[in-house]
């Protein structure tokens, strides 16, 4: 796992920027975190990783969003799902098994449509006087694992 402390929302665009330039066709990014930690944040640098001109609005109603870039970007946000029957409605493995980069909002609520390989992303709040967020990456099977290394390479902090 790699654990960083991100002081602004900048940081953690990023670190998003950064996960967007390394992901691959097919990549499955899941995202943790309570409201307000900044999923969509981190989504938007992801976005701008890959090269995706269009603003980055959350897909609250139709739970999920597609954007052009140099891949795809399929933006799911689950806060809204009441069933997991809706996932399969959605069609989600044309999504999740796609050419594009899949990013979860909310992937707590996946159970067990959760994929077998994974980056996940957890973000909390800092403690204390600690105005940014704590982020913990883990890659889930050896393409995700790799991913984290690449990871490590940029620098995050903007200041
Ligand atoms: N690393 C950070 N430090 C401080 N504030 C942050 C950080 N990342 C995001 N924020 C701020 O947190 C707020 C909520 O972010 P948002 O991405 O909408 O959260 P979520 O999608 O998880 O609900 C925004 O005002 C954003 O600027
Ligand atoms: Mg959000």
């Amino acid at each position: 796992m790699y654990s960083i402390y991100l002081g602004t929302p900048e940081d953690m665009e990023l670190l998003g920027e950064a996960i967007g330039k390394t992901a691959r066709p097919g990549d499955i990014i899941l995202l943790e975190g309570s409201l307000g930690s900044g999923k969509t944040t981190l989504t938007k640098g992801i976005a701008k990783g890959l090269d995706v001109q269009d603003e980055i609005t959350s897909p609250t109603f139709n739970l999920i969003k597609q954007y052009g870039g140099s891949l795809d970007l399929y933006h799911f946000d689950l806060y809204r799902l009441e069933e997991e029957k809706e996932l399969l409605h959605l069609g989600y493995e044309e999504y999740f098994y796609g050419n594009g980069v899949t990013v979860i909002e909310w992937a707590d609520y996946l159970d067990h449509y959760l994929p077998e390989e994974y980056l996940l992303v957890r973000i909390t709040y800092g403690k204390g006087e600690e105005v940014g967020r704590e982020v913990d990456i883990s890659g889930h099977g050896a393409r995700y694992k790799e991913f984290v290394e690449e990871l490590k390479y940029y620098d995050y902090s903007g200041d």
